[in-house]
């Protein structure tokens, strides 16, 4: 059984380094970019996203525990400007030695019911093509595919 509590100053720093390096390196193995341009896109990304760190308005950080152990976090935004308001699902996250356990949709289902509490009628996300695991985990929650990105090398 996991809880979620709101996310301290010291685990946002820790989420945030480990989240960033792992942004920075997908998006440079899937779109086929230099490692520092992953990390100048990850760095701006956070910068532009996030001015006020772990007290930006309409960001919701919450870390996930089953017992005393911390398993993994989730990160996202409420999105109230639009017909439909929606969360924007910018992380989640189990801790490489606690993945593979059912975990990765225990939060999943966590987060849903924290969302409609939230009153917002729709979750939106983007994940990269290569990360199968995560695709499984959404297509089981019945997410459907939206927008499909391709590239093609020219010589
Ligand atoms: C994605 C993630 C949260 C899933 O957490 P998890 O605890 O490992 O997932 P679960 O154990 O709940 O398993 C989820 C499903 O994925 C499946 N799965 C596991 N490994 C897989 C793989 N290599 N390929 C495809 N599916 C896989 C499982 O079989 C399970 O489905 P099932 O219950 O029908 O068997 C976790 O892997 C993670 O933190 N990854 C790094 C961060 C990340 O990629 N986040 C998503 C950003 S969009």
């Amino acid at each position: 059984m996991i809880q979620l509590k709101p996310m301290t100053q010291l685990a946002y720093e820790h989420f945030c380094e480990i989240s960033k390096k792992d942004y920075a390196q997908s998006k440079s193995k899937a779109e086929r970019l230099s490692v520092h341009e992953g990390e100048k896109i990850a760095e701006d990304a956070w910068e532009k996203l996030l001015s006020d760190g772990l007290s930006t308005p309409l960001h919701h950080f919450y870390s996930a525990w089953e017992n005393d152990q911390n398993i993994g976090m989730i990160w996202f935004k409420e999105e109230r400007d639009w017909e439909t308001p929606y969360a924007y699902l910018y992380q989640i996250l189990i801790w490489d030695e606690y993945q593979g356990r059912g975990l990765g949709k225990s939060l999943m289902k966590h987060f849903e019911d924290e969302v409609k509490k939230l009153n917002l009628k729709r979750i939106r996300l983007h994940v990269f093509a290569f990360n199968e695991r995560a695709i499984k985990m959404y297509e089981d929650f019945e997410f459907e595919k939206t927008n499909i990105v391709m590239i093609k090398e020219l010589e």
